[in-house]
């Protein structure tokens, strides 16, 4: 009974035999990388990445990666990013630490539009699954750039660049801090939830894609939840922004299509539940002017939200004379 039994486990043990990928990689230098990702866990220590580089995960499928420490990018203005990941079926455990992308150093007040050259977007997330509990702290410019190969929460997020609120040496008196918008999520069955997202440009801004839910979220001080800016030939359809709190920002709930556009199907928006405080332009905006706000609307994008927070939507095609807003303090 007993050698059927040690058989069995035998049998059962060789069948089984761990892939060589069953493997714990440690990252603490840049050094350790490629062997890291080898293995389906990845562990994350502190360190700094040298100025110039940019932290590159290609994990296998099915990968959990821990960071256990923050990370800190060297300054050297370069285009970047800072920091990217790629996978399926990745769970990326943040365990609430930092990544510092030192955006003192780059910040200009200009963004993305002049000035020194920043690292933009400062991470790239290519994956699938979970990403969780990772903390962003002062990002040169665009934080997130989302492309998920299948479907992907992230959840649990802090984006602080509330230090950019303030002029410095070189920003002129302005925010030294611009550009920094929070997701720039052009993609598909993509879920944000319950995250704080402080900086100065859209918290969110979606330019096409579909089954995107944007919900529980808290931003301040920039321009708020976008969809847009839409171009030609975009589709957007099934997207869900829920329960999000907007403090501060230039706008609340904002759809800007760019007057030039054709060709573009913007659709199946539902809001609900969204607060917006002391919002400082229009708390709803539907600005088919894009860039320029309160200009001559285009008709190239069919336009639908739902509900309909207008009186007068009528069929698919939504033309505003100019742009529509409701109060400074709204509640859809
Ligand atoms: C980059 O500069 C910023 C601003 O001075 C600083 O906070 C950050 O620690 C610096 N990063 C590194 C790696 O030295
Ligand atoms: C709409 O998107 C949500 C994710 O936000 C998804 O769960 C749902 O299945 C999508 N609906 C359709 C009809 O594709």
């Amino acid at each position: 009974m007993q050698s059927t039994f040690a058989l069995l486990l035998l049998v059962a043990s060789t069948l089984a035999a761990p892939a060589a990928s069953d493997c714990t990689g440690t990252i603490s230098s840049m050094g350790d990388v490629d062997a890291a990702v080898k293995c389906t866990t990845v562990n994350i220590n502190s360190f700094t990445v040298p100025a110039g580089q940019g932290l590159t995960l290609n994990l296998l499928d099915a990968t959990t990666v821990n960071l256990n420490g923050d990370l800190k990018f060297g300054n050297v203005s370069w285009a970047g990013p800072l920091f990217t990941v790629s996978g399926k079926s990745i769970t990326f455990n943040g365990n609430g630490h930092t990544l510092d992308g030192g955006g003192p150093f780059y910040w200009d007040g200009l963004g993305g539009n002049g000035g020194v050259v920043k690292p933009a977007p400062m991470i790239k997330i290519k994956i699938s699954g979970t990403y969780k509990n990772v903390r962003v702290l002062n990002s040169p410019a665009r934080v997130y750039s989302v492309s998920n190969p299948a479907p992907l929460t992230m959840t649990g997020l802090t984006i602080d660049n509330s230090f950019g609120d303030l002029p410095n040496s070189k920003s002129g008196g302005i925010a030294a801090g611009h550009n920094t918008d929070g997701f720039d999520a052009s993609t598909h069955d993509l879920t944000i939830s319950n995250s704080v997202i402080m900086n100065q440009d859209d918290c969110l801004a979606i330019n096409k894609g579909t089954n995107i839910a944007f919900t529980g979220n808290t931003c301040s001080g920039g321009h708020g939840i976008s969809v847009g800016s839409i171009d030609s030939d975009a589709t957007v359809n099934n997207i869900t922004i829920s329960n999000n709190k907007i403090i501060n920002n230039d706008q609340a709930l904002r759809i800007k299509t760019k007057s030039a556009a054709t060709g573009s199907t913007v659709s199946g928006i539902t809001y609900s539940g969204n607060t917006g405080t002391g919002i400082k332009k229009f708390g709803v905006i539907i600005d088919q002017s894009y860039p320029d706000t309160l200009g001559t609307p285009g008709t190239g994008v069919k336009l639908s939200v739902s509900p309909c927070i207008f009186t007068s939507c009528s069929g698919h095609r939504l033309i505003l004379p100019t742009v529509a807003h409701l109060s400074h303090d709204t509640k859809l």
